[in-house]
């Protein structure tokens, strides 16, 4: 049953037919084109990446901080600003730095952990950068979900990556819909991250099962395939 506290989560992702996700030698001349046109085809109030994601459209300056702001309480911020839709970080030690409160059209929140030093909290005020708290040492997705619902009345989500980021909100059972970008390419390199990046070994965890929504051939010999998540009550294969 559809949880109403927290957003749908859709994870969008352009993979090669191994499943890696670094572009850098598929030798497409507009790569970007393949995740983004399709990635604007799914109606969502934010997308959502990991930190590592985040930092090529962060800043490329870096920031010192100021040591002495422990009066600002490790509360979440929700900054006054226009935008209705939004770009979300998850970034537990706050790595990503901003000289605006903007990824293109959408306002930056960045999801935390209480392990962020206050002269970090300082600096997105600063910016006007909102953010929230997911836990104390580790990020507790469910609960940055539900904040990005109650906080921001987010309905829908869209985790457009990397790897990590894909397989933590995997793992923990959060993903509902999960559309795929197939692209006609082998990249077949050994340690570069694919779509979902889990845990290392292969232990008692099971593998998520997923149910065909559709199927498009796009842009000639790519394919965009959109899958429902298989709830595990529902497996049964
Ligand atoms: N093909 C595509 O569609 C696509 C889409 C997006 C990105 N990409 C590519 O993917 C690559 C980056 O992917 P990636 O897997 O290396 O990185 P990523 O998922 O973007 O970011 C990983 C980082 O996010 C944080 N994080 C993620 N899950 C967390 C959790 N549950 N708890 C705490 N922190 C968490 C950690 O940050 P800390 O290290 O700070 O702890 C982690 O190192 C880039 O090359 C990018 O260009 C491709």
């Amino acid at each position: 049953m559809l949880d109403t506290n927290k957003p749908y989560v859709i994870c969008h992702m352009l993979g090669s037919v191994d499943g890696r996700i670094k572009q850098d030698i598929w030798g497409f001349k507009d790569h970007h084109k393949y995740f983004e046109e399709t990635a604007e085809k799914i109606e969502a109030d934010a997308w959502l990446v990991g930190r590592v994601t985040m930092q090529e459209f962060s800043s490329k300056e870096t920031y010192s901080l100021e040591g002495d702001n422990d009066s600002i309480p490790k509360e979440d911020f929700v900054a006054e600003q226009e935008a209705k839709t939004y770009a979300v970080v998850i970034d537990p030690s706050g790595k990503c730095f901003w000289d605006t409160n903007m990824v293109s059209t959408e306002h930056v929140i960045e999801a935390l952990t209480e392990q962020v030093p206050s002269g970090y909290l300082a600096h997105l005020r600063s910016k006007n950068v909102s953010y929230i708290f997911g836990g104390k040492e580790e990020l507790d997705l469910d609960l940055v979900l539900r904040k990005l619902y109650s906080l921001f009345g987010m309905k829908t989500v869209r985790i457009d990556g990397g790897g990590h980021v894909n397989g933590s909100f995997l793992k923990a059972g959060l993903i509902d819909e999960f559309s795929l970008v197939l692209a006609p390419v082998a990249d077949g390199t050994i340690g570069s991250p694919t779509v979902f990046e889990a845990e290392e070994g292969y232990e008692n965890r099971k593998a998520t099962q997923f149910k065909i929504k559709s199927v498009d051939r796009i842009y000639d010999d790519f394919l965009w395939i959109r899958y429902l998540v298989v709830k595990e009550q529902e497996t049964g294969r």
